[in-house]
């Protein structure tokens, strides 16, 4: 692929340089070999974090509230001006369809836009106290704060990470996925042409053992946000905490969509089947679980069925419904979930397209129907597009079924009856609550995160800038 600049150069202090090493980057569509990227080190990272420091202290530091606002509107506007080139980036590097990387661009665009229009809007209060006394909150940057993000949503997850720890006016320290960090690198160069001073960002990809292993657990920063796997978000807040250093996390999820006798089917089901199988299943609020009241049980699985067989898939730019996974590791975890489903109703599976190159990572959309509420399928993350249908007798069984899992990130509600809508919404655990929508990572605006294994913390939103910045109370006794 052709990229305007060196894929193989790493940004810290403001100039891009060159590592020893490198990784090879591949294209999930094809399996070939589509650019090499720095494998960063250890080293790497402590001169990122070096320069953030320097940063704050700096121009960077001295920067005013509206001052980051107008430069993140600016960025904003560059990204969306540049939209279609980032798209055919990401679209090779993720093997996600054109559409969706043109929206993941646009959504890139929003966030700096979203952010830089609340960084002069984030205040403190006073505090009624004792005679004499008057006293106020500040809302204050933690410094330096590391970014260590995911390949699914590379330019969505920037956008809600490092656009809110700018506009608080934090310094960042950015290490993307090895398997796709293409945008990270164009986003960065696009901010540094629209005048983000030195330091303020700084882009080190590499490993996740190597140079994330040692962002995390570097003395050095303040703050950690991280979106990925359980496992290593268990790793990321071990290392964090020997530092005593805050950490956000983004894990996975389960996410179910609750579908009641008078749901209005119609309007649900483009939302069922999306809702999985967008980005091939490899979002961290796929909705993964469709639970539906017995009664319209069949009707349901019917209809979800004839989309499934609709469903194409095949290469990114052939922009079809469903790309490749990630890698072939990837797609070896998600067969072997369906085969693990050999004792369920498979209901219907989508096409891959006969242009598919054999290289790329494809697997068949999978829906499978008459799931329990304990199997494997219905239990754990997939992070493929396969979904289970699990039929419930009443709202109270709903529920349990629902919460029954370790995590607990998204749910929705497909139901015409507003009280039950309100129960529903009470009830479910999860850090968001669709009511006869559901929305895979959609809205900017809309605060996100989970509880349980899905995480800690909130990002997007107004609710991120206070997550990425410290509060101080000032008590000042005059008399
Ligand atoms: P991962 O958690 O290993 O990778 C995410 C990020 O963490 C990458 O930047 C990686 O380099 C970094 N990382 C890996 N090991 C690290 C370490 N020891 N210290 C610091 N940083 C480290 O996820 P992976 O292997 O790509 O995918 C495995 C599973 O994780 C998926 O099948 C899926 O279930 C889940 N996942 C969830 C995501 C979400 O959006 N919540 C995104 C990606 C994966
Ligand atoms: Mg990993």
């Amino acid at each position: 692929m052709k990229l305007w600049y060196d894929a193989r150069e790493i940004l810290i202090g403001g100039q891009w340089r060159r590592t020893s090493d490198t990784l090879p980057v591949e294209n999930p569509s094809t399996g070939t070999e589509m650019a090499q990227i720095a494998r960063g080190t250890a080293t790497d990272i402590d001169e990122a974090v070096a320069a953030a420091q320097s940063a704050l202290h700096g121009a960077w530091g001295k920067t005013t509230a509206a001052e980051r606002g107008r430069l993140l509107m600016r960025i904003g506007q560059m990204v969306a001006e540049r939209a279609d080139e980032l798209a055919a980036i990401e679209a090779a590097d993720v093997g996600k369809p054109l559409k969706q990387a043109r929206a993941d661009a646009l959504a890139l665009a929003r966030y700096m836009e979203f952010y830089g229009g609340a960084a002069d809007k984030v205040m403190g209060e006073t505090i009624p106290y004792l005679n004499g006394y008057t006293v106020y909150t500040l809302r204050e940057p933690h410094g330096v704060t590391g970014h260590i993000i995911p390949w699914n949503y590379p330019m969505q997850i920037i956008g809600r990470s490092v656009g809110a720890a700018l506009a608080m006016g934090n310094a960042c320290v950015l290490k993307p996925a090895e398997e796709a960090c293409l945008t990270a690198l164009a986003f960065a160069r696009i901010a540094q042409e629209a005048g983000l001073p030195e330091g303020a960002l700084n882009v080190v990809p590499g490993l996740g053992e190597e140079a994330g292993a040692a962002l995390s657990a570097h003395p050095g920063i303040n703050h950690i946000s991280f979106t990925g796997s359980v496992h290593v978000g268990t790793l990321i807040q071990a290392a964090a905490a020997r530092n005593v250093v805050p950490v956000t996390l983004e894990l996975g999820g389960k996410s179910p969509q609750l579908v009641f006798n008078d749901a209005d089917l119609d309007a649900a089901l483009p939302f069922l089947v999306n809702a999985g199988i967008q980005n091939a299943g490899q979002t961290c609020s796929a909705s993964s679980r469709i639970l539906v009241e017995r009664a319209r049980y069949d009707e349901v699985i019917t209809r979800m069925a004839e989309r499934y067989k609709a469903l194409q898939v095949g290469p990114a730019d052939a922009d079809l419904d469903v790309g490749p996974l990630i890698s072939a590791r990837q797609k070896e975890i998600v067969q072997g979930f369906i085969e693990r489903g050999t004792d369920l109703e498979m209901a219907a599976q989508g096409r891959i397209v006969d242009q598919a190159p054999a290289g790329g990572h494809y697997v068949a959309p999978t829906l499978f129907g008459g799931v329990s509420a304990g199997h494997a399928l219905a239990q754990q993350e997939i992070f493929g597009p396969v979904q289970v249908v699990i039929p419930f007798d009443d709202e109270g069984e709903a529920v349990q079924i629902a919460n029954g899992t370790e995590f607990g990130l998204v749910a929705s509600v497909w139901s015409r009856d507003g009280g039950r809508q309100m129960r529903m919404a009470r009830a479910l655990r999860a850090g968001q609550v669709f009511l006869n929508n559901y929305g895979a990572g959609g809205g900017v605006e809309l605060p996100f995160g989970g509880i349980g294994k899905s995480g800690h913390g909130r990002e997007k939103g107004f609710e991120a800038l206070y997550g990425f910045s410290t509060l101080k109370t000032v008590a000042a006794h005059h008399g």
